[in-house]
């Protein structure tokens, strides 16, 4: 059904049907980059969690697998197996995961494991970590897992109830024997205040790239339920307090645009030594009764490779993108609007530029750059400017809509068909 939804983003290696939300686990092993994410494959809305699969072997062409993670009556996960990574226990592939059991104020850390093809998981009946003893501590959830100077630590999104997000910090005796230290950082003052305003912070990712030390904090606010900003704290991560301290120095945004939610990174290793990130793009302001109509919500982005240059995180897509260029569709001075009748493109625009949606008498701007890459795949769009921005936006395109690139005559605009 949703192959004939033109807002279907068919580049992206989604399932047809279902809910998606965070991507989760993502990792490479043996040459493969497996990426799972939360999947209520029965209905297009959050509910029932599990951890769908997809794997690759170059980034951009998905082969979807079976689902990897069930929520399982009677058990820690029986409402949801939510949030977390794939780490090595060992030999052992293993997934630290967050165990919704009843309410999502009593979460545990549970475990699964596998062989190196990541397609069986085995899901241990208990979880090894329950709420920590936190005074007024309200939501705990998405376990992510580092190291710092070769020791093991975890740390978990949490927020208290007073309404002050907070990152709590474990060390792992063992991958699976994680003593509480306490939090690692709190957003009651400074820049961590300033820059991450929220009630809870979801999806914490602690780790290195460029050496420069980044948290990454996706803001949840309870007030309209809305999903927020995705912001990055810079700071020093030393040894000291309750076993770490991380000193914020500066603040910034993952990304601009409005939907983009919940990413995960995988710091380089040898197997893969780039800094790669995924993040969840909802379906912002799509209505209800269509995306009932369509059956699936929530798409991954591209795998984006990010950086840390002159005091700010940069993302981009990884190269392998470029490998979707499937013909140029146009070529040349702006100046004249450039339709463009295809569900996925790219511009590639050298100033100025604007994708514009058409339908009927009604022009909607969409996307604009300052020189930059603007990627649509259906109703997803992937804005890179050439300023080293980024911002992740939705259009919805209809039956009668079409594209529209209007820019100066002083851009040149390349647009190239994608297709896998
Ligand atoms: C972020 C999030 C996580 C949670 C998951 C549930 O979008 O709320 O905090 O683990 O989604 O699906």
């Amino acid at each position: 059904m949703s192959t004939t939804d033109p807002a279907f983003p068919a580049l992206h290696g989604r399932p047809d049907q279902g809910w998606i939300n965070d991507p989760n686990g993502c990792i490479k092993v043996d040459g493969v980059h497996h990426l799972f994410f939360q999947f209520n494959p029965d209905a297009p809305i959050h509910g029932n969690i599990h951890w769908g699969h997809a794997t690759s072997t170059d980034l951009v062409r998905w082969t979807q697998q079976p689902i990897a993670l069930f929520p399982r009556e009677g058990t820690a996960d029986a409402a949801g197996a939510w949030s977390g990574v794939v780490a090595f226990d060992g030999d052992m592939p293993t997934a630290f995961y967050t165990g919704i059991a009843e309410s999502e104020h009593a979460s545990q850390v549970m475990t699964a494991t596998s062989d190196r093809t990541l397609l069986e998981w085995q899901q241990e009946s208990h979880g090894i970590l329950g709420m920590p003893d936190e005074p007024g501590i309200g939501a705990v959830r998405d376990p992510f897992l580092f190291t710092f100077n070769s020791v093991q630590y975890a740390i978990q999104g949490a927020g208290y109830e007073n309404g002050t997000p907070a990152i709590l910090l474990y060390r792992c005796h063992s991958m699976t024997n994680w003593e509480y230290l306490g939090p690692l950082v709190t957003g009651a003052s400074g820049i961590a205040r300033d820059w991450a305003p929220a009630e809870i912070w979801e999806c914490p990712q602690l780790f290195e790239v460029d050496e420069q030390w980044i948290l990454m904090l996706s803001l949840w606010n309870r007030d309209d339920h809305a999903l927020d900003r995705v912001v990055y704290l810079s700071g020093e991560l030393s040894e000291g307090g309750a076993g770490l301290k991380f000193l914020p120095t500066a603040g910034g945004l993952v990304d601009s645009g409005n939907a983009f939610y919940a990413p995960q990174v995988v710091a380089g290793t040898k197997a893969e030594p780039r800094t790669l990130m995924w993040g969840w793009s909802w379906e912002k302001s799509r209505p209800e009764a269509s995306i009932h109509a369509a059956g699936w919500a929530g798409v991954l982005t591209y795998a984006r490779q990010l950086s840390f240059l002159n005091g700010a995180l940069i993302s981009e897509p990884v190269a392998e993108v470029t490998s979707l260029r499937a013909g140029i569709l146009s070529d040349g001075a702006g100046g004249a609007d450039v339709p463009v009748n295809e569900r996925a493109f790219e511009v590639v625009a050298a100033g100025a530029a604007e994708l514009v949606m058409v339908d009927g008498d009604t022009q909607t701007v969409v996307a604009s750059v300052n020189a930059g890459r603007i990627l649509v795949d259906g109703s997803l769009i992937e804005i890179f400017g050439a300023d080293a921005s980024s911002a992740t936006e939705r259009a919805y395109p209809t039956a009668t809509s079409r594209f529209e690139i209007h820019a100066p005559e002083s851009t040149r605009v390349t647009v190239h068909r994608l297709a896998l």
